[in-house]
């Protein structure tokens, strides 16, 4: 069956559908990938955790199904620490993941979630769950009360989790028993739809400073409509997070549809902050066009903060591994573009890394990159130099029907640095990541395109205009080693 909007380098379930990814953690020379899985149909259902391993974060190995649903509930989102000290006594080096049992009683409208556990001592392939679960109660007055997310920190470990619009902290000597610790939320940053998903982590600064960052899924309402992600910098004390400005600020981690419960690996061996989110939004998510699968994850990102005028921001680079994937390459420097000048007239493809530098002159007019170029189809990723804006139109990308919000025009404020813009754009068959400034504004988006789309055109609208520099990348097909699937 023909399969053309399967990603070349992103990660998707051999078949049927994925949602968040779970459980991020590494271990003896592996990154683990678990993810909400769900192996009977293409459209979510009940959860189980899928699990992936890869040495380098580019070529996985797809592995068995590692959590099950059972009598207590589908397995919802959660997080996976190796415990080293083996502060729980299940053994050497075990794994553990923790993650909410969602019991939907339809009958009575009654959701209770509660926080458990389950151990593996072999590498993640088969998996116990503890008999003393659960092991954070469902509290009874919350409907939502999900997704934990667990780390290390000095001398305990803590765990933060969504319920509503609060995140709640506990911390726990063994990963057995948890005391509540602290709160974060009710009122603060985008309240617009439920939290889901959160995940908290330290950055450095410059010199031996540092910030903590909480990023939160906000279910709906986002910025670029649906689902999207939040973020919060502060200080976390061991117990508890403070955000460091006013309730009033919003700061969205991505400003595109798709980009969804991002977690970053637990024990990343480089002290790398390493983060991959769901590639969709809860809007579309069940009805995106593909057929024997739905749902993928982002490129990996690295994040890193930066000192604003307005404070300090997340930055998001691809990992540097993507270079890995790299083939042929162009390179152009100091070109001239006029609105009649295709500089990559000829070049066709579904998947390669675009990374371009332009001059934005007083004179500069709209100008952008058009990929997925076919029979009437486009997507269009251009700057706006008076508005001072990046723009991503995918309203002729391809397959837009089946949702009404699809279609919608993006837009996010971007100012040029030092005189120019940096676009560096992931396209790869039905997405593209926009990376621009240096990661300072992200764009996430699914696009479905028909395989005879693979035109490109960098294009201006009127005048000139001066591309700095511009290199392409052809990017390999990462193939994902399918032998081990039972
Ligand atoms: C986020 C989410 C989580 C939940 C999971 C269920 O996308 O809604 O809150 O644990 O998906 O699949």
């Amino acid at each position: 069956m023909s399969d053309s909007y399967r990603p070349a380098f992103h990660f998707t379930p051999l078949s049927m559908w994925l949602n968040d990814p779970n459980g991020l953690v590494y271990y003896a020379g592996e990154y683990h990938l678990f993810y909400q899985y769900h192996p009977h149909s293409t459209v979510w259902g009940p959860m189980h955790w899928g699990h992936a391993v890869s040495k380098d974060l580019i070529y996985w190995e797809h592995l068995p199904i590692a959590l099950y649903p059972d009598e207590n509930g589908l397995i919802f989102s959660g997080s996976a620490v190796i415990d080293w000290n083996n502060t729980a006594g299940f053994g050497k080096e075990a794994m553990v993941a923790i993650f909410t049992y969602n019991n939907h009683t339809y009958d009575d409208k009654k959701r209770v979630e509660d926080q458990n556990i389950a151990y593996s001592t072999d590498h993640g392939l088969t998996w116990t769950k503890y008999a003393g679960n659960p092991v954070v109660p469902h509290p009874g007055n919350l409907t939502d009360f999900r997704d934990p997310k667990v780390f290390w920190h000095k001398d305990h470990w803590v765990m933060a989790l969504a319920a509503g619009d609060w995140v709640l902290f506990y911390i726990s000597p063994d990963l057995k028993h948890w005391e509540s610790s602290g709160s974060f939320g009710g009122g603060y940053g985008s309240t617009s739809g439920v939290w889901e998903t959160p995940d908290l982590f330290q950055l450095p600064l410059n010199g031996s400073d540092s910030r903590w960052v909480l990023t939160v899924g906000v279910g709906s309402g986002a910025y670029a409509g649906g689902s999207g992600t939040q973020y919060f910098v502060g200080d976390f004390d061991g117990k508890t997070f403070t955000s460091e400005n006013p309730k009033e600020t919003v700061l969205w981690m991505d400003h595109g549809p798709d980009f969804y419960a991002p977690q970053s690996w637990n024990d990343e061996p480089n002290g790398r902050r390493i983060s991959i989110a769901w590639m969709s939004n809860w809007s579309y998510a069940r009805e995106t066009p593909t057929e024997t699968w739905r749902g993928m994850l982002t490129m990996p990102r690295e994040l890193s903060l930066t000192q604003t005028s307005n404070g300090l921001r997340l930055l998001q680079k691809p990992i540097v591994e993507l270079a890995y994937l790299r083939r042929d390459h162009i390179h152009w420097q100091d070109e001239v573009i006029t609105p009649k000048h295709n500089l990559l007239a000829g070049i066709q493809s579904r998947s390669l890394e675009i990374d371009a530098e332009i001059a934005v002159l007083n004179a500069t007019k709209r100008f952008g990159i058009r990929i997925f170029v076919g029979e009437g189809e486009e997507t269009i990723i251009y700057y706006q130099p008076e508005e001072s804006l990046l723009y991503l139109d995918r309203s002729r990308s391809g397959q837009v029907d089946f949702h009404e919000d699809f279609s919608r025009l993006q837009s996010v404020p971007l100012s040029p640095v030092g005189g120019s813009i940096r676009l560096r754009i992931l396209v790869d068959r039905c997405s593209v990541e926009v990376f621009a400034n240096d990661g300072s504004v992200t764009l996430t988006d699914c696009v479905f395109p028909s395989a005879q789309s693979h035109g490109l055109k960098f294009f201006v609208e009127e005048g000139y205009l001066h591309l700095n520099s511009l290199d392409i990348y052809f990017l390999e097909h990462a193939d994902f080693n399918i032998t081990s699937i039972k």
